[in-house]
């Protein structure tokens, strides 16, 4: 964990993935490099005809309505892997909402969204945010500090939201969900969300990659939903599947994005 005392030392240099995803929806805490990074991807999806800045907020809004329903089904613990920089609809916020007991655990591996996050949580004692990676999901579930705070005996919930498609190779990514999977207690969840553009293989779309490749996590991958779907070993998916995030469970009051300009698939499993 980073010593709260200091500040933690980044390189802004280097364009961050979740500034750059702090810069599409709008955020400010970003730097020129992540500006520049960003603004090149959404111009490469101008040209290929579709908007990125709406692709982030729907992928923001169905991880909203997703603690929703999780906590509308009675889920009051959270672990949002990959969590973010803060901004509208964050997880304790979406959660507290529903049920103010609820308690959440952002873990990311940039120091920066851990700086951030803590100082929005300051008065906050039921969310915490702790240093974690992904690709060492063991390491997460047997955390000293989030086992403190989250009683796996209870249903809880693991959310692994757009950071997925930063682990390129498709085995390690299987085992991350599988050992994810099997630290789900009974009667909770496993959300994800994931990049998608399986219909849209264009040209521009190879210097996006090469953009990403020069961030903090390198490049992306796409998979498609079959592929999602498939990691959900032991657990069931919830209607209607892997699919588009648009179209998982949109209401009618809220703006879930647009389906024919979507750039990621959501997905969510249950363990009965
Ligand atoms: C695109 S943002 C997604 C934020 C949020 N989950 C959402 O969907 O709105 C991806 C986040 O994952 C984090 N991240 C990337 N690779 C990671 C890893 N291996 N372990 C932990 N966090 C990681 C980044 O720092 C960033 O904050």
């Amino acid at each position: 964990m980073i010593n709260e005392d200091m500040p933690p030392v980044i390189d802004p240099t280097i364009p961050s993935a979740a500034r750059i995803y702090d810069y599409f929806l709008g955020g400010k805490d970003n730097f020129p490099a992540d500006r520049a990074a960003a603004e090149r991807v959404m111009e490469l999806g101008r040209l290929a005809g579709f908007n990125v800045r709406d692709m982030s907020r729907a992928n923001r809004a169905y991880l909203a309505r997703v603690v929703r329903t999780l906590a509308g089904a009675g889920i009051r613990q959270f672990v949002d892997i990959g969590a973010g920089l803060p901004t509208q609809q964050n997880v304790h916020q979406v959660a507290q909402a529903v049920a103010p007991e609820a308690r959440v655990v952002y873990v990311d591996n940039d120091p920066i969204v851990l700086t951030h996050a803590r100082a929005l949580l300051a008065d906050s004692p039921q969310t915490i945010a702790i240093e974690g990676d992904l690709r060492e999901p063991g390491k997460i579930l047997a955390d000293p500090v989030i086992r403190a705070h989250i009683d796996f005996d209870q249903p809880v919930a693991i959310l692994v939201m757009a950071i997925l498609h930063f682990v390129k190779d498709d085995q390690h990514a299987a085992d991350i969900m599988t050992t994810l999977c099997e630290g789900v207690p009974r009667g909770g969840y496993l959300a994800i969300s994931h990049a998608y553009s399986e219909l849209r293989v264009v040209e521009t779309m190879d210097e996006a990659h090469q953009v990403y490749d020069r961030t903090n996590t390198g490049d992306f991958v796409h998979r498609p939903p079959a592929h999602l779907a498939s990691w959900f070993t032991g657990l069931e998916l919830l209607a209607p599947g892997a699919v588009p995030v648009e179209l998982w469970r949109p209401t009618h009051d809220e703006w879930p994005g647009d389906p024919d300009n979507s750039g990621f698939l959501g997905a969510v499993g249950h363990k009965p």
